[in-house]
């Protein structure tokens, strides 16, 4: 504990004391963490598959998919990083006790990181190109036929594609290289409370309006008569991606934990909050949706070409637009600096790298990478992978193959091979927290049933089966 105190009275930098950064407080830790899970995923992928999967059945099912797996995985991925005290690869390396090569477990995971970053950061920068597009009231017009003529012209040019990314991309390094103290945990503990103000003032404004209680309706009213198994698979996929699991993100941010921190109450914590704030979206966005008639099953153009329509029906919509937009992009940071650090940590532990130039090596690797992502609906339109452009590619990749794949062997590993006595001894503090029956539960899920579900997502995902 010692390192924590000596920061607290910020004689020396935590870096000096123990060589490596970490989080300073149990309220940072939250908030960092919440900052990864928090993101896109709220704003534009939870409501659009809430709204094309039966509302609130749906949301059913995805809160049993966070019980079962969401949380014993973030759990165990953040104890084994705690426990090592090193990026994903060497986190897995450090604790395998055999020869067998688990640390290509944490390899995947990194790799994941970076494939979604590639496709991320195009979608944070259309966000960001939308602040100003709906600042000049650019966005302003009922007819989503007009608003989806908007966002195929701003994302059919590849010039100002590219740049949208590149500046998000740098706005990200920066935070990156201010630390993990000074960077990440101070940018979330500031960024939270204000996305958390601003998406209330919108929820406020959508569930005030007439005609609203239909959306309200469509949120919490279960049609169980759109739950397929394919539904059900859909949401335990929902569950990785929105609690960044299965990808050495929770591992890197739990090597930065404190030896006092709580870890699987944070994971409740997190996760819990994560859902308000993604039901908050909900909140924020369906009502208004069907008070102006329009449809909430658009599906992934919900963000872009449907939103915009709906801001632009209601009085004083385009001052709404513009905060709708800027809480979207507030909401990206957080996550986005996660999936980041996560590949930083690596590649400046590997190759023994300063942090600025881990970062920047990163950031560049992001933006080639990237740039055929920014430019898979102009120039690289016919360029494809395996029959997908760049985008699509990564997207499929990382969601249908990395993770499940990433997540299923990092269920075996905690359940199989690190084992419960080392699993007991990280997530109960060696014994100081009372939460004996709640660990060994998490344990039992982590080796018995969450490997199976995430095996039948990912066995999905490869197409062996098809619902
Ligand atoms: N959880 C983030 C979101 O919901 C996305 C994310 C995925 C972040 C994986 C980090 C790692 O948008």
């Amino acid at each position: 504990m010692a390192e924590e105190e000596i920061v607290l009275k910020g004689t020396k930098s935590i870096k000096e004391v123990v060589g490596r950064d970490q989080f300073v407080s149990k309220l940072g830790i939250i908030m960092a963490t919440l900052g990864s899970a928090v993101g896109l995923g709220n704003i534009w992928k939870f409501p659009y598959q809430t709204g094309s999967n039966g509302g609130a059945a749906f949301i059913l099912l995805y809160i049993i998919s966070v019980l079962l797996i969401g949380i014993p995985v973030m759990v165990s991925e953040l104890a084994l990083g705690r426990t090592a005290r090193a990026n994903a690869v060497d986190t897995l390396k450090k604790l395998s006790p055999n020869k067998i090569p688990w640390w290509l477990v944490g390899a995947i995971g990194i790799l994941s990181s970076f494939i979604i970053m590639a496709y991320y950061t195009e979608v944070a920068g259309w966000v960001m190109a939308y602040i100003f597009k709906s600042m000049g009231g650019g966005l302003l017009s009922t007819d989503p036929g007009v608003t989806s003529a908007a966002f195929t012209s701003l994302i059919t040019q590849p010039v100002a594609s590219l740049i949208w990314q590149a500046v998000d991309i740098l706005l990200v390094t920066v935070i990156i290289v201010f630390g993990v103290s000074k960077g990440i945990e101070n940018a979330t503990k500031r960024l939270i409370p204000i996305l958390l103000v601003l998406l209330l003032a919108v929820a406020i404004r959508s569930v005030t309006l007439p005609g609203s209680s239909q959306g309200i309706a469509f949120l919490l009213k279960p049609d169980f008569s759109k739950i397929t198994a394919a539904t059900i698979l859909t949401a335990m996929g929902l569950a990785f991606f929105k609690l960044s699991i299965g990808m050495g993100v929770m591992i890197t941010y739990g090597s930065y934990f404190r030896k006092d921190q709580d870890i699987p109450g944070t994971a409740l914590q997190v996760a819990g909050s994560d859902l308000v704030i993604a039901l908050l979206a909900g909140v924020a966005i369906f009502p208004a949706v069907f008070a102006y008639g329009f449809k909430p099953d658009a599906g992934a153009s919900l963000l872009f070409n449907t939103i915009p329509a709906v801001f632009a029906s209601m009085p004083l919509g385009n001052l709404f637009m513009v905060v709708f937009f800027i809480l979207t992009y507030i909401a990206s940071i957080g996550a986005q600096i996660s999936l980041m650090e996560a590949v930083v940590t690596y590649i400046e532990e590997q190759f023994k790298l300063r942090r600025l130039w881990g970062s920047i090596i990163t950031a560049v690797g992001m933006a080639l990478v990237g740039s055929t992502a920014a430019l898979s609906n102009s120039t690289l339109a016919n360029f494809k992978i395996l029959g997908l452009v760049p985008f699509d590619f990564f997207d499929v990749l990382s969601s249908n193959y990395l993770l499940p794949i990433g997540g299923f062997c990092l269920c075996i590993f905690v359940g199989w091979v690190w084992g419960k006595k080392n699993y007991l001894a990280a997530v109960t503090n060696e014994g100081a927290l009372s939460n004996a029956w709640f660990s060994q539960a998490l344990f039992y899920i982590i080796k018995f049933i969450a490997p199976v579900l995430v095996l039948v997502v990912l066995l999905n995902g490869l197409g062996v089966f098809h619902f």
